[in-house]
């Protein structure tokens, strides 16, 4: 069976040569006689791979020098209750703009610690677009604002970063880090489940400021403090060896080609071949406002239920996978990240132009 066009949302298509690097050292990493996967988290080879990886993502994602980088396990979805374990006191506000089922999530964890409040939220318009700066006020006394970069599931993104009105800000860059333009360093921590943009899943990356890390505060449990995981260099336990082997060398394979500039260019010619398709003709009815579309995750209806079943299964017979929406939503998704290469969008365009001669 060759490998389908791979347009899942998470986990999601890898660069091949990386896929080949990692059966190489599954066997044997990198000259040591053991195997990734039975060698042990405290041997010299495998700090080596710890270190290498930091600094990668130091130097590819532009995380400035005195930044706390980790790779902790539970997801994005731990760090929706992390961050404000460790940001927040109980009574403390921390406000929140809510463009998805993600950001839902994450404010409903941070509600378990403090006053977190939606200061602007999309759920009435069914989240098809994201807020410019000025349509949300900060409050006062709000510790930090919290925001989803890209949301995978309505395929809305920011094109700006949104103003905190003088407050902390982090965010959730799950589904867009390493593939959009950021300042990490205007955020005080950010986070990133791997399995999009950076590698497989089970490996969450985590950014964060001095700031942030003296916020912390004594007592927490010792999975759930980021001070014990900065002091143990992301070891306090056993960490997912695997998983950050492979996000160092997609952050390798990055570097080699072209780094962060090649992939923002290669994303939005990816986005703008699908996007035109859209816009081309009624049949298609794409569900983000065009301000708000994202680069990595499109998503598009049909007329009918029907014929997107139809688009569903006769794409993947045409080699084209994962295209079928998120389970909440319904409708097409198209994930677009930087291991996709335009050819794949090439020949989704082209089927998706058969399918509607055929059905329009
Ligand atoms: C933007 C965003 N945040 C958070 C999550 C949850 O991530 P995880 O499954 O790693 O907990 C996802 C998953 O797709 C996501 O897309």
């Amino acid at each position: 069976m060759p490998r389908l066009h791979n347009f899942s949302a998470g986990p999601a298509v890898l660069p091949v040569s990386v896929v080949e690097e990692l059966r190489a050292n599954l066997l044997e990493l990198n000259g040591s006689g053991i195997g990734l996967m039975e060698i042990s988290h405290r041997s010299k080879t495998f700090q080596a791979v710890v270190d290498g990886a930091e600094a990668r993502v130091k130097r590819v994602l532009g995380v400035p020098a005195d930044y706390t980088v980790l790779f902790l396990q539970g997801g994005a979805s731990l760090q929706f209750y992390m961050t404000a374990l460790n940001l927040l006191r109980p009574g403390e506000q921390a406000d929140y703009l809510v463009t998805g089922t993600w950001a839902q999530k994450a404010i409903k964890e941070a509600k378990r610690i403090g006053d977190a409040k939606a200061i602007w939220d999309d759920t009435a318009n069914n989240f098809k677009r994201v807020p410019q700066n000025g349509e949300y006020a900060v409050r006062d006394g709000a510790v930090y604002l919290h925001y989803t970069s890209n949301n995978t599931i309505y395929g809305t993104e920011y094109h700006h970063q949104p103003d905190a009105n003088g407050h902390k800000l982090i965010a959730d860059l799950s589904s867009d880090i390493a593939g959009v333009p950021c300042n990490i360093g205007a955020h005080e921590l950010i986070y990133a489940g791997a399995q999009k943009n950076l590698g497989p899943s089970g490996v969450t990356l985590v950014a964060l400021s001095p700031w942030a890390l003296a916020r912390v505060p004594d007592g927490l449990p010792a999975m759930l403090d980021y001070k014990v995981a900065a002091k143990d260099g992301s070891m306090y336990n056993t960490p997912n060896c695997v998983g950050i082997y492979v996000l160092d060398r997609v952050l390798a394979w990055m570097e080699a080609n072209g780094g962060m500039p090649a992939m923002i260019e290669k994303n939005r010619k990816k986005a703008g071949t699908l996007y035109a398709e859209l816009d081309r003709t009624a049949f298609w009815r794409p569900h983000a406002e065009v301000a708000s579309r994202s680069v990595m995750n499109v998503t598009w209806r049909l007329p009918t239920e029907e014929l997107e079943d139809k688009f569903v299964k006769e794409s993947k017979a045409a080699t084209l996978d994962g295209l079928k929406g998120h389970r909440s939503v319904g409708g097409l998704r198209a994930s677009l990240y930087n291991a996709l290469e335009q050819d794949s969008v090439d020949a989704l365009v082209h089927f998706m132009r058969e399918f509607e001669r055929r059905n329009g």
